[in-house]
Formats: structure tokens, sequence, C-alpha cells
């Protein structure tokens, strides 16, 4: 017993000890806060510095086809869902998931085939491009699209969509126009919130981009945006706080520009003064891909996420912590930003996504989506919808192989896209079995001489469309004689990297200008019809050749059900009721921003940017202003092709009883106007309100969109009355020298409008003193004074 005690007491002490160190540790353990179970404030305290750094910078992303140039590229995204755009820095032991950010506006971007896995594919619904969406003016139905789409989003395992985008359409050549909405941020605004609305109903993000004044592509990362206080906010934020306020997505994501002196991922002013402290934006702010140059001052302007991400990116900012230049505060207000929305994700929530979006209901979606947006620019002597038609005789390249969307990180990988040859042949046409293979036979041999190269390659030097086949005359001729119609279709395609050219762009090529000649000449010869289908993203040149075909279809790059929705709108399936959010001028050189588009290049200046591409410095100056789109071309009295707002319908409509609900302004009034369907077709109109607004203090267009809305479907005789509000806020103008939003005094003209200069009613109010709706801060001054188109 003696021997053995000692024993049994050692043991036990040694016991006893390992006991204490574990009682000890165990709070320790239990201590280690977990995002959701603790605070925001006691996981980022149990954060250190280099994985606050890491968090605040991407993990870095892979590109098909490209050799990183070593070093700034980390980590890849192929971990989770692969060809996402970008993932975050989990940090496993605070419970802080990573989450998975991917393009974009017309549709989730990933890749379509996954390595080790030959079983299936991953192919996404490649909704209508932007512009189309937004020529809906239909803001249900844009919910409507975005709840699908972001079924996607959630069903293949994404937290964050970078989408919607929603820059202006300055320029008509803006490569990236397609993806946004209209040259009007009222529009712009009130679709993006809608299609936000509708995506994260899936409890899945949005990034609404690119914030802001991000309207060229040419020397993107390298532009300097000079533009007056009044044009940045009334123009180009506008959207973006009506976004903000409307559907609060849960990101932002910076551009590549400067705007006035300052890289827009590296001005305070932008991210936090205007967007947080007078919008209320609640969410994280990105940077685009690889936007801005400096970290410290990304994280200093409130921008919270450096996408995709470096390693050199982590070590700027914990240097510059160390070496005190940087305030630990404003990291772990960053972080603080991103862990509010990381804990919001289904990746925080460990959602079991399925990999099995339903897409066939979802090109269904697509295909309504992409009726509703189509444009009808002509319709002489009812040619459309189409009567008395079988045989189809079908020219141009883009009728075999039509463009669904255009390029970039706004393409989608989809399964198919729906010719029009095909879509044709669904609703019962038959297309001209000769012309059929001569096309196919000319597109597959110039395909052949012209491959397409990888996603990087393409990229840095586009594959040139195929040239537009020249249809022979005597060839033109006989297809008169064999077909009861001919249709043309005039294809375009554009993207990030680069805008588009004036000639054989903007301006039709002078193949297509004879195509449409000679086929409309042939036709006409024999008492035929021609139609003209535009697949196009942006707004190209109408008024040179518009006389002559009977019918144009601005059918806009409509997604992969293209051929198929068209054929509904032709076959008369659908009647159009989409109508222009941009305007399509007589001449190029008629664009108010025509002479500073895309502004000027400093190349004694170029260094070697991005990927080893020379970056020129540049700047542009909107010297037009607040003066774009139909806010120069009616003040100006330029009459364009087809105005903003412009678009028929196989019925018509009348307006009637535009009433306001007071004769003088106090704090809100209301409108009512009745919309009729005159016509003997069912059909829906698109109703615009425009208000003219007295101008003694300030300058102001001539009038200015204040809320559109679309009626139901009406049939023949059927009648609805729409409501709008407007509130002060909506008659006000920014006013430099107070910094104000400010309405004047004095007698307001309300317009209900089928289009911006067809005007259907009117009536006036008046607002008996100056109101200054809103006080806001002196920022994002330019730096030089600009000579600004006056009205
Ligand atoms: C584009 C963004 C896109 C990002 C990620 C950038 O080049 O400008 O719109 O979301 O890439 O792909």
């Amino acid at each position: 017993m003696f021997t053995f005690a000692p024993k049994i007491n050692c043991r036990m002490k040694y016991c006893f000890s390992l006991l204490v160190v574990f009682i000890l540790m165990q709070p320790a353990f239990s201590q280690t806060p977990q995002l959701g179970k603790n605070s925001i404030k006691e996981v980022i305290a149990a954060m250190t510095l280099e994985e606050k750094a890491k968090l605040l910078v991407g993990n870095g992303f892979s590109m098909p086809g490209m050799n990183p140039p070593g070093g700034p590229v980390i980590g890849q995204t192929k971990d989770k869902v692969p060809g996402a755009a970008g993932t975050t820095f989990a940090i496993p032991g605070l419970g802080i998931p990573s989450i998975v950010v991917s393009d974009g506006p017309a549709g989730v971007r990933i890749d379509p085939f996954r390595d080790g896995d030959s079983s299936r594919s991953y192919y996404a619904t490649a909704w209508p491009v932007g512009t189309l969406l937004a020529s809906s003016w239909d803001t249900a139905l844009v919910k409507k699209v975005g709840i699908a789409f972001g079924s996607e989003v959630r069903d293949y395992g994404i937290d964050i969509l970078l989408a919607p985008a929603l820059n202006i359409h300055r320029n008509p050549l803006g490569g990236r126009n397609f993806e946004y909405y209209s040259e009007d941020p009222v529009v712009a605004g009130y679709i993006a919130a809608a299609i936000v609305n509708g995506i994260e109903s899936n409890g899945v993000g949005t990034s609404i981009k690119h914030f802001a004044a991000n309207n060229q592509e040419t020397n993107r990362n390298t532009v300097n945006t000079i533009l007056s206080e009044r044009a940045l906010r009334e123009i180009y934020l506008k959207g973006f706080e009506i976004a903000v306020k409307q559907s609060q997505p849960w990101t932002v994501m910076s551009s590549y520009n400067y705007v006035n002196g300052t890289y827009t991922s590296e001005s305070y002013d932008l991210l936090t003064t205007i967007l947080r402290k007078e919008w209320g934006f609640k969410g994280f702010v990105m940077t685009d891909w690889f936007g801005g140059k400096d970290p410290v001052a990304q994280m200093k302007a409130g921008n919270n996420l450096l996408m995709p991400g470096t390693a050199q990116q982590s070590k700027a900012i914990i240097d510059a912590v160390n070496n005190g230049a940087l305030d630990m505060k404003v990291l772990d207000e960053n972080v603080a930003g991103m862990l509010n929305i990381i804990l919001e994700s289904l990746s925080y929530k460990g959602y079991k996504y399925s990999d099995k979006p339903d897409l066939q209901k979802n090109a269904a979606i697509s295909g309504v989506a992409a009726t509703e947006g189509m444009v009808l620019l002509k319709n002489e002597s009812n040619t459309l919808p189409l009567k008395n038609v079988k045989k189809v005789a079908l020219f141009g390249n883009t009728s075999y192989d039509i463009i669904a969307g255009g390029t970039g990180s706004g393409d989608v990988n989809k399964a198919y896209t729906v010719s029009l040859l095909q879509g044709l042949a669904n609703a019962g046409y038959t297309a001209d079995a000769d012309l059929t293979s001569t096309y196919t036979v000319y597109l597959k041999e110039e395909r052949i001489k012209h491959p397409k190269k990888g996603f990087f390659q393409e990229f840095m030097n586009p594959t040139p469309p195929v040239a537009e086949f020249f249809a022979p005359g005597d060839l033109i001729t006989q297809k008169a004689a064999e077909n009861d119609i001919a249709i043309i279709t005039i294809g375009r395609n554009a993207g990030e990297g680069r805008d588009r050219k004036v000639e054989n762009d903007f301006n039709l090529s002078d193949t297509e200008k004879t195509l449409i000649k000679n086929v409309v000449d042939a036709f006409h010869a024999k008492n035929k019809k021609v139609v003209i289908v535009l697949n196009i993203g942006g707004v190209i040149e109408t008024a040179d050749w518009k006389a002559m075909p009977d019918a144009i279809l601005l059918a806009w790059q409509p997604g992969m059900e293209a051929g198929n929705a068209i054929a509904d709108i032709l076959s008369g399936k659908v009647n159009p009721s989409g109508k222009l959010a941009t305007t399509f001028p007589v001449v190029y050189n008629d664009v108010p921003s025509a002479k500073d588009f895309p502004g000027k290049e400093f190349p004694e200046k170029a260094t070697t940017g991005m990927f080893g591409m020379k970056a020129v410095p540049a700047e542009v100056t909107y010297e037009e202003g607040i003066y774009v789109g139909y806010r120069y071309y009616n003040s100006f009295n330029v009459k364009p092709s087809y105005e903003f707002g412009y678009g028929l319908s196989y019925t018509t409509f009348n307006y009637s009883g535009l009433k306001l609900s007071k004769a003088s302004f106090n704090g809100k009034i209301t409108a009512t106007v009745t919309v009729t369907n005159t016509g003997s077709v069912t059909g829906k109109e698109v109703v615009q309100l425009y208000v003219s607004a007295p101008a003694k203090k300030l300058d102001k267009p001539a009038e200015e969109l204040k809320g559109f809305a679309k009626t139901g479907l009406l049939e023949p005789g059927k009648s609805q009355t729409l409501t709008f509000t407007l509130n002060a806020a909506d008659l006000a103008s920014f006013d430099t020298p107070t910094t104000s939003w400010m309405a004047e005094a004095g007698t307001y003209t309300v317009k209900a409008g089928a289009s911006s200069t067809n005007i259907k009613q009117t009536a006036t109010f008046n607002l008996a003193k100056d109101i200054i709706t809103e006080k806001d801060n002196k920022v994002l001054v330019p730096q030089a004074g600009i000579n600004e188109m006056k009205h």
C-alpha cells in the first residue's frame, strides 16, 4: 500500500494537472468566436491582421486560355463553381466560409463542362440582353426574369451574381451598351431594382455595376471621366441611387475609370459619402476585376473587397497597417461590411444546392421576356403580322447564326440558341432551302478560315464577325419569284474591352446596304414584302435605309430562344409592345457626345498595364452635361431616326382623361390617364410620364421622364387607367452652387406620352415656392471648368 500510494498520488497529480490544463483550455476553445453565433465585433476581434487582409482581397482567378503573367494571380475558382469569376477567403476557424461570385447580366456565366465529369453539362439560361429587358418597360416582367435567373444562381451554388449592369447609354458606340439598360436613369434604375429584387428573392446576392460613369470601353482602366457635379448626380448616379433605394442590393461593384481625377474604387466621396451616407447603402463594395491601383486607398474609400485578388494587395494592406498608414479601424469596418453579407449567403447557411436548375422552365421565361422587349420600328400597310406567307426567303448571316447576346463577361454558356431559321420552321414557315444551304455553307467555310480562339485571346484580339454574305443579284431575283416574302437580318455584336466603330458597325456596310436595296427592289417588283430584323445589342444607323423595307423589327439580342421569340412576333402570336429605351439618331454626328467619345489619349505617358497590355492614360470630358439622349434631341430640336420611347404595335391606343390630383403641388401629386385599345388586336401599351419644369434659375431639358408603366393585355375596346405619383424630388434638379436638389416655383406640365415626342395628353400644376428637396455633400468636383452644353 505504502509503495502503491505515492504511485497513485503521482498519477493523480499528473491527471489532476492534465485536467486543470484541459479545463483552462476549454473556455479558450469554446470562446473562439463563430460567425453567426457571436457578434460581428467579436468575430473581428478574433481575426489576425493577415486574416483580415485576406478576407478583403479575393482568392484570385484563372481565365480559360490565359497564361497568367506570374505573380499577381493567386488561387483560382476551380474549387467550388468552375468558371465563376471569383471567390473570397475562408476562415473556417471563425465560421467564415468562402463565397462565390459569378457573372453576369445576361445569365450565369460558369464553365459548361467540368474536369473529370463527362456525365453532364452545366449550362445556364441566356436571358435577353439588358437593353431588350429595358425596352419592355415592364418592371413586373423583369422581376419575374430575376426570380428565374436567381434560381440558377442559387441552384449552381453561387452566392452573388455580378449583375445587373446599369451604366447609361451615353454614346451608341459603347461596347457594353447591350449589358446596360437605357440612356435614361429612371428607366435604368427601376429596371435594375426590379431584377435585383427578383434575383435576391432566391436568397442570393447581386452586384450592381459598374459604379460609376463607366460609359466606354476604350482605355477603360485608365480613362479619367471628367464631368460636372450635376451631370454626375442627375444622369450617371441617379440610376444607381434608385436601384440602391428600391432594392438594397447586397453589393455594388466599383468601376475601372477615374471620376474627376480619382479612381472610383479609391473614392471615399463616391463609395462612402454618396453611396452609404447619402443613399443608405448597407451592403459591401467590390472592385471590378483588377480595378484601381492603390489597395490602401481602396480600403480607406470603403471598397471592402478587392477582386479577383492578388497576394500583393493583401501584402500592401498588411504593410500599411504595420507602418501606420492604414488604421485597423478602417479594415474592421470593411470586414464588418463583408461579414454582414456573408452571414446572409447560401455558403454560410450550408445550402445544399442541386446543380440542377430548371433550364427548360427558364428557357420558356427567357423566350417570353424576349418578345416583350422587341420593338416594332416600322410596319407599312400592316405587313406584320405575316399573312398568307408560307415560303420565306431568309437573307443575312445572322438569320442562320443569330446572336443571343454580347461578348465578354456578359456572355453566357448556353446549351443552344434557336436561330431565326429554326424559329420560323417551328412556327410553320418554310425557309427557302437553296438560300439556307448557300448561307450555311458560306458560314461554315468562313468559320473554318477564322476559327475562334480561347476566351482570353478573343478578349485581347477578337475574331472579326463573318463578313456579310454577298448575295448575287440573280439569286435574289430568282428568290423573289419563288418565295412569298423576304426577311433580312442585320446582326451586330460587341462586348467588354472595346467600343464599336462608326463605319461598318454603327453604319451599315456597303454589302448590307446593297443587300437591302437589291432584295427590296426584287421583291417589290413582284409585289412582295420585305421585313428587316435587327439582331443588335446597340444602336445602329437606320435613317438612310429605313424607307426601303416594309417592316422593321428590332429584335435586339434576345437570348437563347431568339428565333422562336422573333417568329412569335412576326407571326402575330405575340403583339409587340416594346419601346426604345435609347434613341436611334439620324447620323452618328448627331449624338451629343460624338465629339467627346472616347476622349483624348496621352500615348507619351503609356505604361504597361494588366496582363502586359499597354495602358494609355486618357480622359474624356462630358461636355454635353445632362443633355444625354432625348434630353438633348428634344431640347435642341434635333430629330432622331427613332425617338426615345418609340415603338409600334399591331393595334392602336387612345389616351384620355389625364387628371392630376391637385392643381397646386403640396408634397405629392398623382396623375391618372386612361389607355384604350382602339384597334382590333389584343395588346399592351407602354405609357411614359414626362414633366416639363420651369427653368428660371436652373437650366432644364425640354422634358424629363419621371415615370412609366405598361398596361396589361388589353382586348380591343378595353381600357385601363394608370396612376403615377410625383414627389417633390421628382421635380428637382441638382443646383451646383448650393449642392442641393431644387424644385423651382412655377408651372409644371405633365405629359403622358406614347414616346418622348408623341405626347398624347398634358396637364399642368403650379408650385408656389421653390423647394429644396435635399442638401448633399460637395464632393467629386471636377478639377477644372467644363465647357458644358446649355439649353
Ligand atoms: C468586367 C465585370 C465582370 C468582371 C468579372 C470585368 O472585366 O468588367 O463586369 O463582372 O470582369 O468577370
